[in-house]
């Protein structure tokens, strides 16, 4: 039975699809969510480092943009989602330290380094000695590192309990079963149809499912996202009491060719990640995985070992193949995407929210998500058409 039209309907109630949701309520339009789980997704997993500079990659200088504009604008985006709803994010400026084992770990941090100071990235390199006296819990054989006071984190689990507490309060509605296909009426989106047959008609749809949005039923190929799942496992440890603080800052290297990081939270957790695996679909924590995150990390600070393991979990970034999301109009009238955030969906999660605010308002894609427009990837266009 149809429900009633919504201005715009988002698919995917994780955290940019309730961001999206956010922004385009305060706008005035009427939205609704379709997930069977919102506040759910690839932020259960993910650490929440806010690592624009630690992060950067070759061939990646056009999303750094992006993801410097966004860590910019999260100062103001979690007062203001903190105001909204009175929840804490767990949003701590507290830097992040990337460090060297060996020398070719420091060989390759030095050239990080380089790159970022072409880039006009604040980074400081450290000697072994400076690094442990910032973070005593680091192994002595430590070689160097690089320390970035700008990149932070922010806990996305409490992110998106925000997220969700502050779209009921904007009035989004939520429609808590999943996507069975989206609408298409006279090659235009039309809303979509949830698995229990319910009818969601909308002037607009996003959709914002994450990995699955490059296989939702009913999306024109010639629209359908690139995006592929890209497996992460992570492991909690828990600091007890009076051990705090264990580490001050997130701390990172790359051991073997892997990355990995540990990020320590207020609270005591402190999360340790990331394989990045091509498994499609598979979500299983694996005992390799647990393995090499716990060997690696424990090679960085060798303290780990004492802490209680209280959690282990897997999660699908959205993959795209250049590694920066999809933003704005799709090739499909009505339909707009906001997906394929890949490594930095927390980090993107304010400047998601602005611009697909801004498109879903005014019908144009803001100046700085012009590069992100779903076009590059084929036919798309940068205006909304009208209804
Ligand atoms: N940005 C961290 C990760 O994707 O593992």
């Amino acid at each position: 039975m149809p429900s009633r039209t919504s201005d715009v309907l988002v698919i995917g109630g994780g955290i940019i699809g309730l961001v999206t949701a956010w922004r385009a309520a305060q706008q005035g339009l009427a939205t609704a969510v379709l997930d069977p789980e919102p506040g759910g997704g690839a932020a259960r997993v993910a650490a929440g480092m806010l690592a624009a500079v630690t992060e950067l990659h070759y061939g990646e200088q056009t999303l750094l943009a992006l993801n410097l504009e966004s860590a910019r604008r999260y100062p103001d985006f979690a007062a203001e989602l903190t105001e909204a709803t009175g929840q804490d994010l767990g949003y701590r400026r507290c830097g992040t330290l990337a460090v060297a084992l060996d020398s070719d770990d420091r060989a390759g941090l030095r050239e990080l380094h380089a790159f970022q100071q072409r880039s006009g990235l604040a980074s400081e390199w450290l000697s072994g000695r400076e690094c442990r006296r910032l973070e005593p819990m680091l192994a002595p054989g430590v070689r160097g590192g690089l320390r970035v006071d700008g990149d932070h984190q922010i806990d996305p689990r409490r992110l998106a309990a925000a997220l969700l507490t502050a779209c009921e309060r904007a009035g989004v509605e939520f429609h808590r079963t999943p996507a069975e296909r989206l609408d298409v009426v006279r090659d235009r989106a039309a809303g979509a149809t949830a698995a229990d047959g319910t009818a969601l008609a909308a002037e607009r749809v996003v959709l914002a499912a994450g990995s699955m949005s490059g296989r939702l039923a009913g999306v024109p190929a010639a629209a359908l996202p690139p995006v592929r799942p890209v497996k992460g496992q992570v492991v909690r440890l828990t600091v007890p009491g009076p051990l705090a603080p264990f580490l001050s800052r997130t701390v990172r290297a790359v051991v073997r060719g892997s990355h990995v990081y540990l990020v320590p939270r207020e609270n005591g957790d402190l999360v340790i990640g990331a394989t990045s695996e091509e498994m499609g679909w598979d979500t299983t924590v694996t005992a390799g995985g647990v393995y090499e995150l716990l060997r690696d990390a424990h090679e960085l600070v060798p303290g780990i070992t004492e802490l209680p393991l209280t959690e282990t979990l897997a999660g699908l970034r959205p993959g795209s193949p250049d590694n920066a999301p999809l933003l704005g109009p799709s090739a499909l009238d009505g339909l707009l995407l906001a997906t394929g955030h890949h490594r930095n969906g927390v980090l993107l999660t304010p400047v998601t929210g602005d611009v697909l605010a801004h498109v879903l308002a005014t019908g144009d894609l803001p100046e700085l998500a012009r590069t992100f427009t779903p076009a590059r990837f084929g036919a798309a266009v940068l205006t909304e058409q009208p209804v």
